[in-house]
């Protein structure tokens, strides 16, 4: 039987803030409130791996490199990576079988020796529309896309996706409760939508089936991040 999963660790807060100051206080603010800290590209571009051990003594992070390169360079990226012990970590689907294949496998040698890490694919970028598709010659709708690029993720190994929460019904019927689902584009109600075109609700999204809910700027903007995550994990919790 699997538990169910805790509120605070569906709620994963992304640490977009300028500085390395400004991540070091907000994931100090929120520890104890997040399931997951995500470090991207530019902090970890900026600051390294040992940036990311600071910030796991706050809470496990989520490690949004989105690797996608040829298979032997992204296994290898991946082994460099993995001894950081990070909870999740990605790649991007449209990399292809046997890079999806080549980071599955680096992901679970690490978990059969003690690591924790599991391996999500990102389906479509949610910046490309249909027509940025069109124009890479991509004809699929990309909710279409993405289904499809789930479905090859799950075949190849990965233990689940990035994707909208829009999508994250679909992918669950094709793919399985236990294939995981990460849906960015989560705003409470009643806050601003910024610059993401699509967006749900928390419990909208959990209704869907996201597994974890990336929620940034609703809690990392607001004038007291802390009790902004607190009033989020008290609505996954009524749901
Ligand atoms: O502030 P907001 O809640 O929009 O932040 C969402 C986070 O999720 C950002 O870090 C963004 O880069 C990331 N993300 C996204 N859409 C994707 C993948 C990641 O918004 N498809």
């Amino acid at each position: 039987m699997t538990l169910p999963i805790a509120p605070i660790d569906r709620l994963v807060v992304p640490l977009d803030v300028p500085s390395r100051a400004d991540a070091l206080d907000l994931a100090r603010r929120l520890k104890g409130r997040v399931g997951m800290l995500k470090v991207g590209l530019e902090l970890f571009c900026a600051e390294g791996p040992g940036f990311v051990k600071e910030i796991q003594a706050f809470a496990p992070v989520f490690l949004d490199l989105k690797l996608h390169d040829i298979p032997t360079t992204v296994r290898r990226a991946l082994e460099a990576l993995l001894p950081l012990d990070v909870r999740l970590i990605n790649i991007h689907a449209q990399g292809g079988p046997a890079m999806i294949e080549a980071a599955a496998e680096a992901v679970r040698a690490h978990r059969n020796r003690g690591g924790k890490t599991q391996l999500l694919a990102v389906t479509v970028l949610t910046s490309l529309d249909r027509e940025a598709l069109r124009r890479v010659g991509q004809p699929m709708e990309p909710g279409e896309l993405a289904l499809q690029l789930a479905r090859l993720a799950k075949k190849y190994g990965a233990d689940g996706v990035v994707c909208s929460a829009l999508e994250a019904p679909a992918i669950r019927d094709a793919c399985g409760e236990a294939f995981h689902r990460l849906t960015p584009g989560i705003r409470p109600q009643g806050t601003a939508t910024q610059d993401q075109a699509r967006v749900l609700t928390p419990a909208q999204a959990l209704r869907n089936g996201a597994t974890w809910l990336v929620v940034g700027r609703p809690i990392t903007q607001a004038p007291d991040p802390a009790a902004a995550a607190e009033a989020i994990l008290a609505e996954i919790a009524s749901c």
